[in-house]
């Protein structure tokens, strides 16, 4: 691969994050991290500095300068965010659960013969969050959709602030726990771009292609 990256420094989440109800049980997602190891992965081999910020999945781990395993969406952004200083492109990738249980037990939760009714609360946006920075790192998102998904992913790109998102469907068995994807990418001046259904790994490689590219043009446009 090119070494389209060779002196940047990239952080990348990837994987779901699990939100404990009590030290047994937890919410989580179908989110087997494949994707976002692979962008980790073709990061790496394009020469960057790749911090990746993992939540728990069983994938062989990639040759990045580190991984760092975390649990919850609230360890994810706080790794994140130790290492957002000096990082030039941040890749979210991972399934980061919306909500989380408002109390988690220290002890397992008894069944009382009755419903139980539990109680959620939001957590933060990672993506947003690295966004909205001061000194923002060129800011990469995904979109995983069911259904309309240029109009899912547009909202999301303009809300979240970032410069590019890659879309994708999911459901009946496409996107999460398979090995091949394809990506719709999205840019703020309203430009888009198929890749075409392909292995997630060489997906993988044309999306940091396409994302050194642009962070490239962009940089150009600023000097
Ligand atoms: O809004 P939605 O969850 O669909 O957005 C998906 C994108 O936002 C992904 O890039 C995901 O990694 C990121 N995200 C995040 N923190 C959240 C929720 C989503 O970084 N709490």
């Amino acid at each position: 691969m090119n070494k389209v990256l060779q002196g940047k420094t990239v952080v990348i989440t990837a994987g779901p994050t699990y939100e404990d109800m009590d030290p047994v049980r937890f919410l989580g997602n179908r989110s087997s991290g494949r994707m976002g190891f692979a962008v980790a992965q073709a990061a790496a081999d394009a020469g960057a500095d790749t911090t990746l910020v993992a939540g728990p999945c069983q994938q062989e781990c990639p040759t990045v300068t580190q991984r760092i395993n975390v649990r919850s969406a609230l360890e994810m952004r706080e790794q994140v965010m130790l290492h957002i200083d000096d990082c030039d492109i941040f890749i979210g990738c991972a399934a980061v659960a919306d909500y989380r249980p408002a109390e988690t037990s220290e002890t397992k939760i008894k069944k009382d013969g009755g419903d139980l009714t539990l109680r959620l609360i939001q957590n933060p946006d990672i993506l947003a969050g690295v966004a909205a920075l001061p000194n923002r790192p060129f800011t990469v998102g995904f979109a995983a959709e069911t259904n309309d998904i240029e109009k899912h992913a547009l909202r999301k790109l303009r809300n979240k602030n970032l410069h590019m998102i890659a879309a994708n469907q999911v459901g009946n068995g496409r996107g999460f726990d398979c090995n091949d994807n394809a990506l719709l990418l999205l840019y703020p001046d309203g430009r888009q771009q198929s890749l075409p259904c392909q292995a997630k790994c060489s997906l993988a490689c044309r999306l940091v292609d396409e994302i050194a590219a642009e962070y490239k043009r962009l940089q150009q446009q600023h000097t």
